[in-house]
């Protein structure tokens, strides 16, 4: 078994859970999907953590049956640890949560490059991590069943997803593969339009303290909760989160270095944010990053405007545009 020891070592925990959480998830592929090939995949992972080898590896397990084992044993060894870590102090869990983005940025970058690869040879492997770190939401203390109280608002023409929960929100692992692409050499004013419950900033305050995030939520419920978390994390006033509906309020784009859609509104409101965009694009070096259906809006207007072409990652789901040309 492995010892988390986690009033004293956080760089091991977090490291070896990170690891672990990994390797149980491809094993779980493995069992779902038994092939040699699949296989080959998860224990090729293990081949490269030096942390987990010597433990694990110990005997071979190309059977299934020591694939059972070793999966029931892992799980029950992330389940402990996530357990004993709801319970540790803040500050501990921010040390906690920052190394494990920390490593996601890597990480996910490398799977994105590992899927476009294999399909680019007309290999198609249906295995992403990227919707599998939703535990972190329990970790920073998010409760969605408080927002199934969430009561309906007068924006009948607004998307409010109520009493969507997690999915309202952006995946842990897109979220580090977006920041791992974007340019945040120096520090940027990042505002997310349409923040939820306002995972992003959590995973940019706490990756570093050199940026600053600003998150606009139209659902009260929603801001409440997440300046909550913000300030028991210690984030604020890096991290704010603030109530706005952005068909009427005003707020100041022109602050923004780096703006985030993820189908947030209905049509006469993208536009409305899309021409915000472009004026302050005209003056100053911006990245916006649409995630699902606000490409629509996004990609015309770039196009207009004569911006370089966008990265495109998970299939064109996502989409990082930038108005100047990267070095
Ligand atoms: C799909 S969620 C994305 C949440 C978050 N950006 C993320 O990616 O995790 C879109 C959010 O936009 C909010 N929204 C919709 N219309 C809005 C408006 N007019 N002003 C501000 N927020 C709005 C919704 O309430 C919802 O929480």
């Amino acid at each position: 078994m492995i010892d988390f020891a986690f009033a004293t070592s956080p760089q091991r925990s977090a490291e070896e859970l990170f690891d672990l959480f990994i390797f149980n998830e491809k094993l779980n592929y493995v069992l779902k999907n038994y092939s040699p090939k699949a296989l080959k995949f998860a224990t090729a992972y293990l081949e490269e953590l030096s942390s987990l080898r010597d433990q694990i590896w110990k005997t071979s397990f190309y059977s299934q049956g020591r694939i059972e084992q070793l999966h029931t044993n892992i799980e029950q060894q992330v389940r402990q640890t996530l357990g004993e870590l709801k319970k540790c102090h803040y500050t501990f869990k921010e040390d906690f949560l920052s190394r494990i983005f920390k490593k996601m940025l890597i990480y996910f970058v490398s799977e994105e490059q590992f899927l476009v690869t294999k399909k680019s040879r007309g290999e198609y492997l249906d295995f992403s991590l990227d919707r599998s770190f939703d535990w972190i939401d329990e970790i920073l203390g998010m409760n969605f069943t408080d927002s199934e109280e969430t009561k309906p608002l007068d924006y009948p023409r607004e998307r409010l997803y109520l009493n969507s929960g997690k999915g309202v929100q952006t995946n842990f692992g897109s979220i580090a593969l977006i920041l791992s692409l974007l340019d945040l050499q120096t520090s940027k004013v990042i505002f997310d339009l349409g923040s939820g419950f306002g995972r992003i900033g959590f995973f940019v305050g706490l990756l570093n303290q050199i940026h600053r995030f600003e998150g606009f939520e139209i659902v009260p419920d929603r801001v409440e909760k997440s300046n909550q978390i913000a300030k028991n994390f210690n984030l604020t006033p890096r991290v704010q989160f603030h109530c706005k509906d952005l068909t009427r309020d005003p707020i100041d784009y022109e602050r923004a270095d780096i703006f985030y859609l993820y189908d947030p509104f209905q049509d006469e409101t993208y536009q409305r944010i899309t021409e915000r965009v472009r004026r302050v694009s005209r003056s100053k070096n911006i990245q916006v990053i649409t995630k699902g259906n606000s490409k629509s809006f996004i990609a015309p207007m770039a196009q207009a405007e004569a911006w370089p072409k966008p990265i495109v990652l998970q299939d064109g789901n996502i989409n990082i545009f930038k108005n100047y040309q990267t070095q």
